[in-house]
Formats: structure tokens, sequence, C-alpha cells
């Protein structure tokens, strides 16, 4: 019988990217309280420091902050050289960074440089970290799972959403990718994504009036009457680093309430 409360990450290893804000330095919280030594990742060195103060003052844990733009193969490759000569092994890689979604635009107004942008920032940089990762965490010696993936994807990936063209084809492919990597790296590892629906973050500057015009505009309601939270989607990734998720692989797990699956109209 498993203990949902023991310590389950004592001893193992654990990259996050996009650790400064939102759900990120959430799950880095909730991973250090489980006994985890962390690599945190993030391009805003500011909000990383800030992460690793609240992580090493309440857990006490060993943390290497890393900034890096995970959308450079070159960056994302130093990071693995630097992770792996301050633990010994990585045993959960969750690749959350994410963003650029600030202007609702339709896909024939979209310039090159978006695409590019967007692209790289939420999609090429989980497969450069999958990459970059998946080769040494494979054969460790952890039983009967060696390793797991977490990939942030988003219900636009899901039921694609027109005013955010790009992005809704970068996360997309993510549930894409979380498929091919997951046939990859089986039986050793688990690969699943999480796609969030609307949540209290940086994405939306913390604030809750930004993130209720965003989904009035988009004639949003959720079927479970309330906004998202950060906990909402870091509790999920807990599951997924955790024992009792280890006969689950190549899923995306949708975490909004209902909006896109029920359809009931409910109030915010
Ligand atoms: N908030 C939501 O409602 C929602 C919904 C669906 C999906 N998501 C996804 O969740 C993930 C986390 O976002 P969040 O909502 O916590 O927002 P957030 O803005 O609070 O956090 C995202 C973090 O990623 C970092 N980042 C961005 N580009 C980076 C890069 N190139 N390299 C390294 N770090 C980078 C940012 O600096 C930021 O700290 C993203 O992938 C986002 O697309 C969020």
């Amino acid at each position: 019988m498993i203990k949902i409360f023991d310590k389950f990450l004592e001893g193992k290893g654990a990259v996050i990217t996009g650790a400064a804000s939102g759900f990120g330095r959430d799950i880095a919280l909730k991973y250090a309280e489980l006994g985890a030594n962390l690599v945190l990742n993030d391009i805003n060195e500011e909000g990383l420091e800030e992460t690793t103060k609240m992580v090493k003052s309440k857990f006490g844990s060993e943390v290497l902050p890393i900034k890096a733009d995970v959308s450079i193969g070159d960056e994302v490759n130093q990071m693995r050289k630097k992770a792996f000569s301050t633990f010994d092994n990585i045993f959960v890689l969750v690749n959350n960074a994410g963003g650029g979604v600030s202007s609702f635009k339709n896909i024939l107004a979209r310039t090159e440089e978006d695409w590019h942008k967007i692209l790289d920032i939420n999609l090429k940089s989980q497969w450069l970290m999958a990459k970059a990762f998946c080769r040494k965490m494979k054969p460790q010696k952890f039983e009967p799972i060696s390793g797991k993936v977490i990939n942030m994807a988003s219900i636009a990936g899901v039921r694609p959403e027109a005013q955010t063209p790009v992005y809704s084809i970068a996360k997309a492919g993510i549930i894409a990718l979380t498929k091919i990597l997951a046939a990859q790296l089986a039986p050793k590892m688990t690969v699943n994504s999480i796609a969030p629906g609307y949540h209290i973050t940086g994405l939306y500057n913390n604030s809750e009036q930004a993130l209720k015009d965003a989904m009035e505009v988009q004639g949003i309601k959720t079927p479970l009457n309330r906004l998202g939270t950060v906990e909402d989607v870091s509790k999920v990734a807990v599951f997924l680093a955790s024992p009792l998720s280890d006969f689950i692989t190549a899923q995306n797990i949708v975490v909004d309430g209902g909006v896109i699956t029920v359809g009931v109209a409910a109030h915010l």
C-alpha cells in the first residue's frame, strides 16, 4: 500500500522550467515539501531568486537556480551539464515554461516572426529539454520507473482558440510530442501532459480581474463555477510525479473545471 503523504521525492532530482512564477513556482514548493532536490529554471532572474529563497527558507531544500532561455539549444545543454554535475539524478522533468500570448490576432494576420517566437517558446523548448535530459534519465536505476516527464500543454491545444492560433498550434504540438516521447521512452519512463484552463498566474498578471476579462471576451463559462488556481494544476503535477501514476503514460490531463468538455453554462 502506498502512503500518499510519504516524501516520495526524497533523494530525487526535479527540473522545473518557468519556475519564477505561476504553476512553476507552486510545483517547486510542492516538490520541495516532498523532499526533491531542485533545478529551477527561468529567464526572469529576479523571480527565480525569489522562488529559490522561498523553497530554501520553507523546506531547506537543495536548489540549483539556472537562468536560461529554454528555446535556445545551447542554453538547454548547459543547463543539463550543470544539473547532472550538481545532482546524481534527475527523476522528474517538468516542461512548464511558456507564454507569449499577449496579442489576440487571427491566424491570417500573424507574422512569420510571431510564428517562430511563439512556437519556439512553447513547443521547441519542450522538445529541446526532452532531448537534453531524457537520454540521461532513461538508464537511471529507479524501479519500476526511471524518470517522469510532465509537459505543460493547455486546453487551447485540445480545442484550438481562433484568437490565439499559434499558441493553440504549439500546445496541440505538445500533446503530440508527449505521445511520441511516451512511446520512445517506454517502458522505463512515463511522459504525460497537463492542459490547464483559466488560472490566475503571471500569464494574467496575477490578476483575478484580468483573467475574468479574458474569459468574458471569449464567452467562457466554467461548469465548476470558479476560477482556476495554481494549486489545481500543481496538485496534478504532484500526482504525475508520484508512484500513484506509474501505469499512466502518453496522457493529456485536462484541468479546467469542465470548460471544454462539459460545456454547461455557469457563472464565474
Ligand atoms: N495560466 C493559465 O491559465 C494557463 C492555461 C493553460 C496553459 N498554461 C501554461 O502554463 C505554463 C506556465 O505558465 P503560467 O500560467 O504559470 O504563467 P507565468 O507567466 O506565471 O509563468 C511562466 C514562466 O515561464 C517563464 N518563461 C517564459 N519563456 C521562457 C523561456 N524561453 N525560458 C525560460 N523561462 C521562460 C516566464 O518568465 C515565467 O516565469 C505555460 O506553459 C502556459 O502556457 C497556463
